[in-house]
């Protein structure tokens, strides 16, 4: 790993997927206030991360400066305001001449813009891989990474080239997460948006549960939970699933004015924790009949966390076998469903739940 830093997976909330390039500094206030006012600080979220498109132009000097008329008072202010909270501030930038949104990117101001960033008290950098030409992307990334370092503050850093050159295979000491997709959409499947939906990004982290552990994640992208696209169930599903594959936990709504149920499903803590296991080891896929699934990881202490995952449009019995999770049949397991909060009758050789369509049942066994 390239610091010390993400020992477990990073949480937090970020612009993009609610607001895109509809920011200011008014609203990045107001969600560190949410992010407290809500409960999810204590639940554990920390990283406020400003997106694409709060860039204005360089100084004469090169400096990056913020747009003058989103965020007047600058960025030194906000994260002071953020810190003061208790929290942390993230800030993005890209790799190549201009970010996706054609604001200035870092291509050639590495070093400077990395300075600058700790001047304004930055903990956390996503780096973007917009207009990126030819540039080779490991060497890229690990200038920025250099560069970052070189700073002397602690700032996690966020490789975000959408998982295109394979990052999971050399960005281990470069990053702290990286991309493994383009980007998520608010959809659970289906023909619209189907290679962004949650189904779709999901099938394409089978197999990469190996390259991830402390300070180093695989990055599925970032929590749609709240935005309105999906149902409840299906949010609930989707957060379960990047609690099972030690996702970075990036909330994605209007923290602001979000439902009773968007903030259960944000604030569980049984489901966070396994999120958040100190051993760190992404769930596999562990069986698979048609659309019926189980995931699988191993927690500290020796237990296991399991997702009963149903893809169908009917409510289905899902049994996980002591055998996909290599226990002897013979074993006794006490069974925790970490959405309703109780221990269920223990069990032997195998467990099986009715879980409702696009639904999961999650459970710790030990
Ligand atoms: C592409 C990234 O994948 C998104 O997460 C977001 O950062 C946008 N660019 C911003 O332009």
């Amino acid at each position: 790993t390239p610091n010390e830093l993400a020992l477990t997976p990073p949480m937090g909330w970020n612009t993009w997927n609610r607001f895109g390039c509809k920011i200011n500094e008014k609203l990045i206030r107001q969600a560190a206030d949410a992010m407290v006012s809500s409960g999810m600080r204590d639940a554990g979220y920390v990283y406020i991360v400003i997106d694409d498109c709060w860039q204005g132009e360089r100084d004469a000097k090169g400096n990056i400066r913020p747009d003058p008329l989103r965020f007047p008072s600058g960025m030194k202010a906000l994260g002071d305001y953020i810190h003061a909270k208790g929290l942390k501030f993230g800030i993005y930038s890209d790799a190549g001449q201009l970010t996706c949104g054609k604001r200035p990117g870092s291509w050639g101001h590495e070093y400077q813009d990395a300075r600058t960033y700790a001047s304004w008290g930055v903990d956390y950098l996503k780096y973007d891989w917009c207009s990126t030409y030819t540039q080779d992307a490991p060497s890229t990334y690990t200038t920025m990474s250099d560069a970052l370092r070189a700073t002397g503050r602690p700032i996690v850093f966020s490789i975000c080239e959408w998982g295109v050159n394979k990052p999971w295979l050399w960005a281990k000491n470069v990053g702290n997460l990286w991309r493994t997709t383009d980007d998520i959409y608010d959809h659970w499947s289906g023909q619209d948006g189907y290679q962004h939906s949650v189904l779709a990004i999901l099938d394409l982290q089978v197999g990469l549960d190996g390259f991830a552990g402390p300070g180093h994640w695989n990055d599925p992208d970032m929590l749609e939970v709240g935005n309105g696209g999906m149902s409840n169930v299906e949010y609930q599903s989707h957060f379960s699933l990047w609690a099972m594959l030690a996702a970075p936990l990036m909330a994605g709504n209007d923290l602001a004015d979000m439902s009773a149920e968007t903030k259960a499903i944000l604030t569980n803590r049984e489901v966070i924790a396994v999120d958040q296991d100190p051993l760190g080891i992404e769930a596999s896929r562990v069986a698979k009949q048609g659309d019926y699934e189980v995931w699988a990881r191993p927690l500290k202490g020796g237990g296991r966390a399991v997702l009963l995952l149903n893809r169908s449009a009917t409510a289905h019995a899902i049994t996980v076998d002591w055998a996909d999770l290599n226990l002897p049949a013979s074993l006794r397991m006490k069974v925790r469903d970490l959405w309703t909060h109780k221990d269920l009758p223990a069990a032997r050789g195998s467990f099986t739940a009715n879980v409702p369509s696009h639904g999961v049942a999650m459970l710790r066994m030990e």
